[in-house]
């Protein structure tokens, strides 16, 4: 299969990864996960929702946190476009594609795209958001991991090829990429749009479904620092996989479920990738086996992910066979 281009120029200007919003059960746990262990900043908060950012935001939220008393899921993807009129021709761009697009008013957001990409995942645009101090150098109010800013977000889905395909359409660029040995067969695609390796990330699996967000943090001690300061409030077994370093991206890392089991990444942040001639990076899915340090992840790292609201996940046409640490441990005995 052909890797697909990026469009040039981009029908609508989109920047970044922008927000995500997820359904929670308990607020106060959700505050105390969030803010008091890992160190996210409130930008409001009321009985019925937590509009969060990190310390480098001047955007109003880039976690949106509402309540509700059913299963946990995702609502939207937020990505931010330039100016208004890039959202009138994101609306007509997906309305010719036959794709839903609906203008809403979005809370501390103004005027919102509310569009399906291409495999089903809920998606949200908005060209400006309300806003607040930038907590840089407000050293008193760092704490936990001490996040900067939503960096990217992955994406489970049964047709990475597809979803390649739709966004590069959109503009994005492939930055790399893993397929089998071989084989131009997409199963892992990173998408970018705003200069480092990952805006958007698809992975194979069922879905559509959120992997997870993932937020920059200053340096590999932050990573170890949100490590103890989740083992002090509490959720030390909420830690699922790291810390480590990445292959793809090379970042440092680790992930941890909150309290209704959606997954966040904290991580040392990227490399630039924005001129012309930089073509995609191919990892070999056997590569992925010769880690240079570290524990593979538990089976459920590849299999758990947070449905999307009213979206039914499908199962892909290839189910993978990754090394997992109940299979590297059963190898070891
Ligand atoms: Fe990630």
């Amino acid at each position: 299969m052909a890797i697909p281009r990026s469009v040039y120029p981009a029908p609508f200007n989109i920047t970044r990864t922008s927000h995500v919003v997820l359904t929670v059960k308990d607020l106060a746990a959700s505050r105390a996960f969030y803010c008091d262990a890992l160190g996210f900043v409130i930008s409001d908060e009321d009985d019925q929702a937590l509009y969060l950012r990190g310390i480098e935001e001047a955007c109003h939220h880039s976690l949106v946190l509402k309540r509700s008393a059913d299963a946990p899921v995702c609502e939207r993807v937020g990505l931010r476009v330039y100016t208004e009129d890039d959202l009138d021709r994101a609306k007509h761009y997906f309305e010719r594609a036959g794709l839903p697009a609906a203008l809403v008013e979005g809370p501390h957001q103004g005027r919102t795209l509310h569009v399906c990409d291409a495999v089903g995942t809920p998606l949200e645009f908005c060209a400006s958001m309300a806003v607040r101090p930038r907590l840089v150098v407000q050293f008193p109010q760092h704490k936990g991991a001490c996040p900067q800013r939503i960096d990217h977000v992955q994406i489970l889905a049964p047709d990475v090829q597809g979803a390649c395909a739709f966004y590069c359409g959109l503009g994005f660029r492939l930055s790399e990429f893993i397929a089998p040995d071989g084989t131009d067969d997409l199963m892992f695609v990173f998408l970018q749009r705003k200069g480092n390796p990952h805006d958007i990330v698809f992975a194979n699996g069922a879905g559509p479904r959120l992997h997870h967000a993932a937020f920059s943090v200053p340096d590999a001690q932050h990573i170890i620092h949100a490590c103890d300061m989740a083992g002090s409030f509490g959720f030390g077994a909420n830690l699922e996989y790291g810390p480590g370093r990445h292959g793809p991206g090379h970042a440092l890392f680790a992930y941890f479920r909150d309290p209704d089991g959606h997954r966040l990444e904290v991580f040392t942040t990227h490399y630039q990738v924005m001129d012309i001639e930089n073509e995609p990076v191919r990892w070999n899915l056997s590569s992925l086996r010769q880690r240079s340090w570290g524990l593979p992840p538990r089976r459920q790292w590849y299999d758990e992910a947070s449905r999307f609201l009213g979206v039914e996940p499908r199962a892909p046409a290839r189910t993978g066979d990754p090394m997992t640490l109940e299979k590297f441990l059963a190898e070891e005995e």
